[in-house]
């Protein structure tokens, strides 16, 4: 099987735009943290209530909340995941590793990307409502505006894509990051791409690494 293969970013470093790719073209399966808690938050239920504050405010959800979602949502007996948005500390990756990847082969890649440029591309992200397609006003524009080229549904901006909140998430990464990178160094498991690329480049170093 496809090594396990968890994607590690800054916020707007291209993570969710190359996992869809590495979808539906190496046949992964995606599982983001940030989705499912979006998904909670829609659903109404006890757990959306619960997050809905710190993720609007850029901080992150707990650690035990955030790897007992992931676990009810994974099943790696069959299938290779694409994790996005986890680990987020050192406490998540070690208990990625504990209990979920356990000794299915992993590869952890490091979307590397001057923090600077992120600003602009987070509050100018669009998201399609209806299949999820992710558009960006500067990069790249749907040809009518509001709408999405492949399904027709409305674009959505994210609640956390503003500017307030974009400077915590980015200072909350910067205060994280190193220590997870230095757990899967210490493995021999970290990659790195030059996230700064045209995304078509990016995808290319990742189908590599993902060898
Ligand atoms: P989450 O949903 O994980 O968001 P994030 O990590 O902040 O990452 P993003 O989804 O914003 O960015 P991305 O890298 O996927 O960028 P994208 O491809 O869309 O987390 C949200 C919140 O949930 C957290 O703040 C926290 O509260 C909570 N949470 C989630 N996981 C957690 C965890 N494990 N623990 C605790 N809390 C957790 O691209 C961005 C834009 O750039 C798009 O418009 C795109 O078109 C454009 N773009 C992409 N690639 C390129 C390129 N190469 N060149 C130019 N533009 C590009």
């Amino acid at each position: 099987m496809k090594p396990q293969l968890i994607l590690l970013g800054a916020p707007g470093s291209g993570k969710g735009t190359q996992a869809a790719r590495l979808v539906d073209e190496l046949g992964y399966n995606h599982l983001s943290t940030g989705d499912l808690l979006r998904k909670e938050i829609k659903s109404g239920s006890a757990l959306g209530e619960k997050v809905q504050g710190i993720m609007n405010a850029g901080k992150l959800v707990d650690d035990d909340t955030v790897l007992e979602l992931l676990n009810a949502n994974c099943d790696l007996s069959s299938t290779a995941y694409i994790f996005d948005g986890f680990p987020r500390n050192e406490e998540q990756a070690k208990a990625l590793d504990a209990v979920v990847l356990k000794d299915a082969a992993s590869k952890a890649v490091y979307f590397d990307i001057d923090l600077e440029k992120l600003a602009a591309r987070l509050v100018n992200r669009r998201t399609c409502s209806g299949c999820g397609e992710i558009y960006n006003l500067l990069s790249k524009a749907p040809k009518e505006e509001g709408k999405c080229d492949l399904c027709g549904a409305s674009l959505t901006q994210r609640k956390d894509d503003n500017e307030d909140t974009v400077k915590t998430r980015l200072q909350v990464f910067k205060d994280t990051i190193e220590p997870v990178l230095a757990h899967y160094e210490a493995s021999g498991r970290l990659a790195r791409v030059d996230a700064s690329q045209a995304p078509e480049q990016v995808f290319t170093a990742l189908k590599e690494i993902a060898k």
